[in-house]
């Protein structure tokens, strides 16, 4: 991804291999600040704090962890209550208990001496994975926006809706629901992206935005109540959003607000889709509105609202009256009945098992 101008990756492990490197989301837009991450407690703590967060960087980051787990502590105990703590930093996508159970599933057998060089070669493969994932996203969907801008006309942009961030933030690199859209911007399509600001911790607002800022696409932030009204005035011509867990039945779970995004396109003919790299697919679970957990988190979220003042300082204000009660909820589950397609790497599937297995077959046979 470009920042000023520089590529970056999300995460890199540094020259001499002693700590990992990730980009602190928590200070976007307005600073800029790479942390370096020494201990395995580091990366429980940015994956919980979400100094980085989003399904695939989340599930690399808990890869790095154990790659630092190895380093400091390689005996079978506390490498082992590494693990389990950083594959329950949170419960919702399922990129980070995969990367947890790949990890330890190839280093099974290994050596304590060996373990740390190991690991650091599968968490840099499951990075390298990841941006392949998203960049075959990005040719996959930008098809997509091929055949939208056909329908727009000569000239017109095509108007695409986001929620939350998907981006390059969410991934090691070029994101998921993004990854099309940088694809279509780069091949000279001219569009347009409302960027759902996706209350309570705003990664549309301070992510999505920023990120398309630096890659020089035109956007509009619009609060996520707007999102209904833009589509019914045919401001939009298809909804890309993300995934933190989509089930093997096509049911599409991701950031609170998702759902409602997906009812108005429905309700008012806007094609939406989900991009979906095979890490966020899980095979076990078909229904995902009774069977995927989640995520509730504190009330100050919801209850505070943090930005910058006029001489630069970070403010949080209380926004609610003290006795109020908040209900946190941080993922929904749009039902595969209105998701009009899933873009994985392998090409658009509709959202149902066979659709998913016809590109999977390898899924379907375990
Ligand atoms: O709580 P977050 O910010 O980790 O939620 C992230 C999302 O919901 C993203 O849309 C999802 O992880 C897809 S990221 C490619």
């Amino acid at each position: 991804m470009l920042v000023g101008g520089r590529e970056y990756r999300t995460i890199w492990p540094t020259a001499d291999g002693s700590a990992v490197e990730i980009i602190d989301q928590t200070r976007l837009p307005h600073e800029f600040v790479t942390v370096q991450l020494t201990v395995w407690e580091d990366a429980e703590r940015a994956i919980r704090d979400m100094q980085v967060r989003g399904a695939p960087l989340i599930g690399v980051t808990a890869a790095y962890g154990l790659y630092l787990a190895a380093r400091t502590n390689p005996a079978a105990e506390p490498f082992r209550l590494a693990a389990d703590r950083l594959r329950s930093a949170r419960p919702t996508a399922v990129n980070l208990m995969a990367a947890v159970d790949r990890v330890m599933a190839r280093v099974a057998d290994i050596d304590e001496t060996a373990l740390a060089d190991e690991i650091g070669r599968v968490a840099a493969a499951m990075a390298d994975e990841d941006v392949r994932a998203c960049r075959a996203i990005g040719a996959h969907g930008l098809s997509l926006i091929r055949d939208a801008a056909e329908r727009r006309g000569e000239d017109e942009p095509v108007q695409i809706l986001t929620h939350c961030n998907a981006g390059a933030l969410a991934t090691v690199d070029r994101g998921t629901a993004t990854s099309p859209i940088y694809e279509a911007h780069e091949a000279g399509i001219p569009l347009h992206v409302w960027v759902d600001e996706t209350r309570p911790r705003g990664q549309g607002a301070r992510l999505t935005a920023w990120e398309l800022g630096q890659h020089g696409i035109r956007h509009t932030v619009i609060v996520d109540g707007a999102a209904g009204h833009v589509m019914q005035r045919g401001m939009v011509d298809l909804c890309i959003t993300g995934t933190d867990r989509t089930t093997a039945g096509g049911d599409v779970c991701n950031k609170i607000g998702t759902y409602h995004v997906a009812l108005a396109a429905a309700d008012n003919s806007v094609p939406f889709y989900a991009a979906v790299p095979s890490t966020s697919i899980d095979w076990r679970m078909s229904d995902g509105v009774s069977e995927i957990e989640i995520e509730q988190r504190a009330r100050e979220e919801v209850s505070r609202i943090t930005g910058r003042t006029p001489d630069g300082r970070m403010e949080s204000v209380d926004i609610l009256p003290d006795e109020s009660s908040v209900a946190n909820f941080a993922f929904d589950v749009t039902p595969a009945r209105l998701v009009t397609g899933l873009i994985t790497e392998r090409g658009v599937a509709a959202a149902t098992r066979a659709g998913l297995e016809a590109l999977f077959p390898e899924a379907a046979r375990r």
